[in-house]
């Protein structure tokens, strides 16, 4: 079944977010197979987000995801990776369509609570970034009958 690697960042984690943002995705029926409360060091940041290296906001960016902690997570479903995409809504928050994560809790570009990985290539690299094997777990539930029918 596909993964897709999501965290609340930063802004999200201050402003109580996380437990919402969660729990939208349990009861969209994804399934969570990893979970942490972490800092991002700048390292890691880079790794993240080298894509971004040399933009004028790669360094705003760097200093935003590293600021505070976030909650790292690995989710798994069908289509899991462009469906949650679509929960978050469009990058810019100002553009984002109210009931989607951003365009319900933020106003502003820079400070947009939650990131979700932009393709299956992108997410299997983003789990590795972020997670040990070991700390993804393996099980089965009993809801997949009723998501998929089998
Ligand atoms: P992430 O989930 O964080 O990766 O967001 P995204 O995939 O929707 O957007 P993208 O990967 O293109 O950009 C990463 C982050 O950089 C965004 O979440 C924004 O916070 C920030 N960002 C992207 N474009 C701009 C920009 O033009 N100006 C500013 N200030 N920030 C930007
Ligand atoms: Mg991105």
């Amino acid at each position: 079944m596909e993964r897709t690697y999501v965290m609340v960042k930063p802004d999200g984690v201050q402003r109580n977010l996380a437990g919402e943002i969660i729990s939208r995705f349990e009861k969209k029926g994804f399934q969570l197979v990893g979970l942490k409360l972490m800092q991002i060091t700048p390292e890691l940041a880079g790794k993240h987000y080298g894509e971004h290296e040399g933009k004028p906001f790669y360094g705003e960016l760097i200093d935003f995801i590293t600021s505070g902690p976030v909650v790292a997570m690995v989710w798994q479903g069908q289509n899991v990776v462009s469906v949650i995409r679509n929960m978050m809504g469009k990058t810019n928050p100002a553009e984002a369509a109210p009931g989607t994560i951003r365009g319900d809790y933020a106003v502003f570009m820079g400070n947009n609570v939650v990131h979700g990985s932009d393709s299956p290539e992108s997410a299997e690299r983003e789990i590795n970034l972020f997670f040990s094997p070991e700390e993804l777990v393996d099980y089965k539930k009993a809801t997949d009958f009723w998501l998929y029918g089998k």
